[in-house]
C-alpha cells in the first residue's frame, strides 16, 4: 500500500492503470469505512481511499478542531484490507488557494434535514467530492447509507454534471446493539455509548408506526419527544420518501434523525 500526499503523485501512480475504485473518507476509520473498502476491493481495479478532514463542510461551532485524526492508525487498518493507495493530502495541497469556486447543491434536496441544521454542509461536501473525483478519476466511488442524504446529494451532483463515475451505496454498519458506527462515537463516554442506541431505537419505532398507519406528523413529533425525554437535544426526525420528498403512504420510505447526546451529534436513518 502506498501513501500519497500530493495531487501529482496520485495522478502519476494511477496513470496507465485500470480506473480506480474510490472511497472518500475523513479518517477516524472504523468497521463502517472498512465495509466500503471491502466492497471496493471486490469491484476490481486499484482501490484508493482518501483521508482528509474537509474544513469546508464544518460550520463555525462544529467539531473541526477536535475531529479524530490518526492517519497512521487509519493506514494500518487500510493496509490490512488490501487498499492500494491512501491519498492523505494536507490542506495546503488540496486547497492551495482559498476554494472560492463551490458546488451549490439545490435547496429542496440539500437545504432540508441535515442541510437545514448544518448550513453550508452539503456545499462543502459536494465541493470536496467533486475535487477528489477530479483528482482520482475513479470508475466507481463508494458512499455509505449511514449518511443517506449525503449519498443522494452526491448521486444527483454526479448525474447533473455527467461525471464519469458510478456511485455505489453501501449498507450502514452497526454495533451489536444497533448503534450506527461513526467516527464521532469516539467522543462518547462509556455511559453515553450505552445510551446512544436510543436514536436507532426511536427511528425503528417510527418505522413500525408508519407500517401501522399512524399520521406522519405524530410519528415525527413523538420521536423527537422520546429523545427530549431522555435528555437528548434532537435536531429532527423526518419520515420521507426514498428521495426525501414528502412520504406517500404505502410507498417505500426512509426515516432520518439527528440528535445530540451531550456534545456529540449523531445521525442515523432506516429505510422501510
Ligand atoms: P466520513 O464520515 O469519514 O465517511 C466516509 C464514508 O463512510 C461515507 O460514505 C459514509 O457514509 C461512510 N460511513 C460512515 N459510517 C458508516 C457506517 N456505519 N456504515 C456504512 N458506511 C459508513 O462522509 C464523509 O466522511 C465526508 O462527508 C466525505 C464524503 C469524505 C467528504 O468529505
Amino acid at each position: 500500500m502506498r501513501i500519497l500526499e500530493t495531487v501529482a503523485s496520485v495522478r502519476d501512480a494511477l496513470s496507465g492503470q485500470p480506473r480506480a475504485v474510490f472511497v472518500p473518507t475523513m479518517g477516524g476509520l472504523h468497521e463502517g469505512h472498512l465495509a466500503l473498502v471491502r466492497r471496493a476491493r471486490a469491484l476490481g481495479g486499484p482501490v484508493v481511499v482518501s483521508v482528509f478532514v474537509n474544513r469546508l463542510q464544518f460550520g463555525a461551532g462544529d467539531d473541526f478542531v477536535r475531529y479524530p485524526r490518526d492517519v497512521q492508525q487509519d493506514c494500518a487498518l487500510l493496509a490490512r484490507e488490501g487498499c492500494d493507495y491512501v491519498f492523505a493530502p494536507s490542506e495546503a495541497e488540496l486547497y492551495p488557494t482559498p476554494q472560492v469556486y463551490r458546488v451549490v447543491p439545490p435547496a429542496p434536496l440539500a437545504g432540508v434535514l441535515e442541510g437545514a441544521f448544518r448550513p453550508g454542509f452539503f456545499e462543502g461536501v459536494c465541493t470536496v467530492v467533486l475535487k477528489l473525483l477530479a483528482i482520482v478519476g475513479p470508475r466507481y466511488a463508494l458512499f455509505g447509507k449511514k449518511d443517506y442524504q449525503q449519498l443522494l446529494v452526491v448521486q444527483s451532483m454526479v448525474q447533473q454534471f455527467a461525471l464519469p463515475v458510478e456511485i455505489m451505496a453501501v449498507e450502514t454498519v452497526r454495533d451489536v446493539h444497533g448503534l450506527a458506527l461513526s467516527s464521532r462515537n469516539a467522543y462518547l463516554s462509556p455511559a453515553q455509548r450505552a445510551e446512544a442506541v436510543l436514536l436507532h431505537q426511536v427511528l425503528l419505532a417510527a418505522t413500525e408506526r408508519v407500517a401501522a398507519g399512524a399520521p406522519i406528523a405524530h410519528i415525527e413529533a413523538d420521536a423527537v419527544n422520546a429523545l427530549l425525554a431522555a435528555q437528548w437535544a434532537p435536531d429532527y426526525v423526518g419520515v420521507r420518501s426514498r428521495h426525501l420528498s414528502d412520504y406517500v403512504p404505502g410507498q417505500p420510505g426512509v426515516v432520518l434523525g439527528a440528535a445530540s447526546l451531550g456534545q456529540t451529534r449523531l445521525i442515523d436513518n432506516i429505510e422501510f
